[in-house]
């Protein structure tokens, strides 16, 4: 079986290596692919901002499979554009993926379905925004409503700032061509947690829990980032809290949607924050997470792809995932300067010793072959990911295979899972 996956960051990597594993697959292509994925498969250039470039690619490779990782082709369309010339693809539809790439659409449907989350309004323009700000204290929230990879979230400290946070966006590059909204939101307060599920549109399998740190900053400072890090445990989430999360998130997430014709299949990203009211839903995504995937997916036990075709052919139902218990933590290695600028091209060394360490899986996100050797060629580098049965020892495999990695300017935050830690101290 031939699996295609679009993408070239540390998700993607992931994906091709849990794929990989399965029996069954006998050829992984990942377009366009990275220099870590160019050394386990077959790595073929595309521009993943065009739409009719990565039909072409699926058209001349046939795959049994296409599994789409960013939000970026998702809304442009891709997996409609496949399924119509007979593709079997996992994803949602351009529509359904409307839940990540509009966040006011998010938020009305939200409200529409009586699913918990934070008070908001879509303003225009900035006189709308002026009077919707009467209604919020701060802090505020002013968010771009359409894709702004991690960029587009403002959290201000009074009307006046979060007046001219909006004024910003409304005048700048951030928001989209044709509808051109911002959103203020109600600022919650608590825990983040990421709770990804797959879907067929019907059912609804969580994935194992995660926990994000978005600063580039240790103790949770600087400038937000596209992740830093990311575990994964089993006591993060009790039974109970899954379940509650379930019934009253994703479930009607999933439900609603097919009722609004606009079915969503693939994984559903409920990004939550687990304020003292309980959890409200913070954004949604219509993907796997990056670099939560690392993590979670070094935890599953069961096979990917089944997973996946079973969300494709409508039968999660009889699908089964099982993790390994413990616990699974990524740490990013970053550029020097980033999010900001940084240069690229410097060689990394020590990826065979850290590959050494036992449960530790290096996933690579922005690297690239030149000449045999491997270099950096974005802001984050490398996704050090390993399991082990406490969060306390797959930390500790971790920062062991960092120590072991070199690149010029290597930056990464030496505190990943503090929080859990701490709960539990
Ligand atoms: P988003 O792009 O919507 O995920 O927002 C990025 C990050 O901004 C989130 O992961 C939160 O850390 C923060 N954030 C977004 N919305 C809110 C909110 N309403 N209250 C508090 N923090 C928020
Ligand atoms: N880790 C956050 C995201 O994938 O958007």
């Amino acid at each position: 079986m031939k699996v295609l996956i679009l993408g070239s960051g540390g998700r993607e990597h992931a994906l091709a290596w849990a794929v990989k594993r399965s029996a069954r697959v006998t050829d992984v292509v990942c377009a366009p692919g990275n220099g870590g994925i160019a050394r386990m498969a077959r790595c073929l250039p595309v521009d993943l901002k065009s739409l009719d470039a990565m039909v072409r690619l699926a058209e001349e490779e046939r795959p049994e499979l296409t599994i789409v990782g960013p939000e970026l082709p998702l809304s442009l369309g891709v997996v409609d554009a496949l399924k119509q010339r007979g593709l079997r693809v996992f994803g949602p539809t351009r529509a359904a993926a409307m839940l990540e790439s509009s966040k006011g659409f998010a938020k009305g449907f939200l409200q529409r379905h009586q699913i918990p989350t934070g008070n908001y309004a879509v303003c225009a323009n900035a006189h709308e925004a002026a009077k919707a700000l009467e209604l919020f204290h701060p802090p505020i929230v002013v968010k771009a409503d359409g894709l702004a990879a991690g960029k587009g979230v403002l959290i201000c400290e009074s009307r006046h700032t979060a007046l001219e946070a909006a004024q910003g966006l409304f005048s700048g590059k951030l928001l989209g061509e044709t509808e051109r909204q911002v959103v203020i939101e109600e600022f919650l307060e608590g825990d983040e947690l990421s709770f990804l599920c797959l879907t067929d549109g019907k059912h609804v399998a969580p994935l194992a829990p995660a926990q994000d740190h978005k600063r580039i900053g240790e103790g949770d400072t600087g400038p937000n980032t596209g992740g830093m890090g990311v575990y994964s445990t089993d006591e993060m989430l009790d039974e109970g809290m899954k379940e509650w999360i379930l019934r009253h998130i994703a479930e009607p997430t999933v439900r609603g949607m097919a009722g609004e014709g606009t079915p969503f299949v693939g994984v559903l990203y409920c990004g939550l924050m687990m304020t003292a009211k309980g959890p409200q839903v913070l954004e949604f995504n219509a993907r796997f997470g990056d670099p939560e995937t690392q993590a979670i997916l070094l935890r599953l036990e069961s096979g990917l792809v089944e997973a996946l075709e079973a969300c494709v052919d409508g039968r999660l139902a009889e699908a089964e995932l099982r993790w390994a218990p413990g616990a699974a933590a990524c740490v990013v290695a970053s550029s020097r300067g980033y999010p900001g600028s940084y240069k690229t091209g410097f060689p990394i060394t020590g990826l065979e010793l850290a590959a050494k360490i036992p449960g530790v899986q290096v996933f690579h996100a922005g690297s690239a072959l030149k000449d045999g050797q491997v270099v950096t060629s974005g802001g984050r580098v490398l996704g050090v990911t390993a399991a082990a049965a406490s969060l306390q020892e797959a930390l500790d495999r971790a920062y062991q295979a960092l120590e072991e990695i070199h690149f010029e300017g290597m930056y990464y935050r030496r505190d990943i899972g503090h929080r859990a830690l701490r709960r539990k101290a």
